[in-house]
């Protein structure tokens, strides 16, 4: 749980020849985790990076490393992203097959668990980890790629998941992911999602640091 809303600027957005300055612009902006896209080319029609460019970001953030990972097999690669120093791992339920294992591999490894489901997928899906996740992620486009439009539908998600939350007792971050701009980030946060990751509408903003204040002052004047 967090009293104020996380800003999660992704990476994928940025200039891939230049990854070290983008994670210090975004860092010096104000952002609170470096959000890491990784995928396969399998679960997800596009392929990023891999745990080589995770282990050459962690020399360079000092902020955590909250990698999203978009890939199959998950089970048999979850440690390389450990190993490569993720200091948030959330993997998406539509590719865990299984699921709590793979939490507790990343639990065990000191890394914080997350877990993420995709627009067609229902929240329910989630109830029977949700006690020990450390962020549950409402994808709200279809993983892939950035720059997408925002799905509407994902708002009730958002509202869905913290009323989950608040009957379970627990309080994971709820981060949203997916066409996150001011407008958007007030609606989720009125939600109740207090994590937001945001790619274009950084990366592509002619003041990225402007842009990640602009996100965070429209959520939080939403949730009041
Ligand atoms: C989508 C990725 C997102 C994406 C967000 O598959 O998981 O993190 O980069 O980008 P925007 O904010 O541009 O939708
Ligand atoms: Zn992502």
């Amino acid at each position: 749980m967090t009293d104020r809303i996380l800003i999660a600027p992704s990476i994928l957005s940025a200039d891939f020849t230049r990854l070290a300055e983008a994670v210090e612009l975004i860092e010096t902006g104000g952002a609170d985790l470096v959000h890491v896209d990784v995928m396969d080319g399998h679960f997800v029609p596009n392929l990023t990076i891999g745990p080589p460019v995770v282990a050459a970001l962690k020399k360079v953030a000092t902020k955590p490393l909250d990698v999203h990972l978009m890939i199959d097999n998950v089970d048999s690669t979850v440690q390389w992203y450990l190993d490569a120093g993720a200091d948030y791992v959330t993997v998406h339920v539509e590719a865990s097959p299984h699921l709590h294992r793979t939490l507790s591999v990343v639990r065990a490894a000191g890394a914080r668990a997350g877990v993420s489901i995709n627009p067609g997928t229902p929240v329910d899906t989630l109830i029977e980890v949700l006690p020990m996740l450390d962020m549950v992620l409402i994808m709200s486009v279809n993983p892939g790629f950035g720059g997408q439009s925002f799905i509407d539908r994902s708002v009730d998600k958002v509202n869905e998941i913290a009323w989950m939350c608040e009957q379970l007792g627990c309080s994971p971050l709820i981060q949203v992911d997916g066409g996150i701009n001011p407008e958007t980030a007030a609606r989720v946060a009125a939600a109740g999602a207090n994590c937001l990751v945001a790619g274009n509408a950084v990366f592509g903003a002619p003041d990225p640091k402007a842009a990640i204040a602009e996100i965070r002052a429209a959520a939080e004047a939403a949730r009041g």
